[in-house]
């Protein structure tokens, strides 16, 4: 069994429990983070670390733990655990009170919580043949920037994708692209990588991030700005990205082909960068 942290105490996860009072079960009161973990280093940790502090602030929630002891929990949770390359996701609540109320609690005791799985990105054949998605309006509230516990809303956009065979569901706004159900969408048109901009429509997403650098790093014309509906169903290629699935090709939208129906050769182009950064950053070469 695995091995987690819980307000701490390091135990097995089968033996970690949280009071049934806790917000995070009763109200989804609380910020998370899913860090993935390669050769037992856990990637772009920083950047994952500061997320964390600006859903906390947002969500006025003081954060728990400095930069260096998030560090310290982290690195002894993928010290404990048997796997070199790991998920870990982690979790704090407003904690639990005496009486089920909206208001926060005059004294908050956080719940802190930390674990971990074995990282499973997508198959080498998933990503010879890319995956299918459907679209959907995106119905989520107005601060999909933060990385709050209450997931309802991307829970059934997800489900709606898995209901039709389909990898993951792409949103959109007032007829504009904003993001997945759990990963950020970028657009591949006549050769040039198109992103939507971060906003309070959508997760600023770690991997986002590395792919723009990977871009830029490598010369690949890339452009951030809004991404319209229509362009999306006519772009060249679309792909996927985040931390558990890294950079993935969609080949069909809503049944259609997405260009040739098969992944880019930008994509393939961005994996193999993706790759080789992650190995050389990370395994260290
Ligand atoms: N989700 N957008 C949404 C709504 C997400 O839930 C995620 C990630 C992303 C990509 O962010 P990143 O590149 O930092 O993983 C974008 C994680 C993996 C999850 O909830 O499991």
């Amino acid at each position: 069994m695995s091995l987690c942290y819980l307000n701490g105490r390091y135990l097995p996860l089968g033996e970690a429990s949280v009071s049934p009072m806790d917000r995070g079960f009763l109200f989804g009161d609380g910020a998370y983070e899913v860090i993935p973990v390669y050769s037992r280093r856990a990637f772009r940790l920083d950047a994952h670390i500061e997320r964390l502090g600006n859903t906390l602030a947002a969500i006025r929630l003081p954060n728990p733990h400095s930069a260096a002891e998030w560090s310290a929990i982290i690195g002894e949770v993928v010290d404990r655990n048997p796997w070199d390359d790991q998920s870990v996701y982690l979790q704090v609540t407003r904690g639990a009170s005496a009486i089920r109320s909206h208001a926060f609690p005059q004294v908050v005791r956080p719940t802190v919580f930390v674990m971990s799985e074995a990282l499973v990105t997508p198959p080498a054949a998933q990503r010879e043949t890319g995956v299918a998605c459907v679209s959907a309006a995106d119905f989520r509230w107005l601060r999909c920037d933060l990385k709050t516990v209450a997931l309802l809303a991307n829970c059934l956009l997800r489900q709606h994708a898995v209901d039709q065979g389909c990898a993951e569901t792409v949103l959109f706004r007032d007829g504009f692209l904003t993001e997945g159900a759990a990963s950020n969408i970028f657009m591949v048109k006549d050769g040039v990588l198109i992103a939507p901009p971060k906003s309070h429509l959508m997760l600023p997403g770690i991997t986002y991030d590395v792919v723009l650098e990977l871009a830029a790093r490598h010369q690949l014309p890339h452009v951030v700005r809004e991404i319209l509906e229509d362009e999306v169903r006519n772009a060249d290629e679309l792909w996927l990205t985040s931390s558990t699935k890294e950079v993935l090709p969609i080949t069909t939208l809503d049944g259609r082909a997405v260009g040739s129906g098969q992944p880019g050769p930008l994509a393939r182009q961005m994996h193999g960068w993706y790759q080789d950064f992650k190995n050389t950053v990370m395994r260290g070469g």
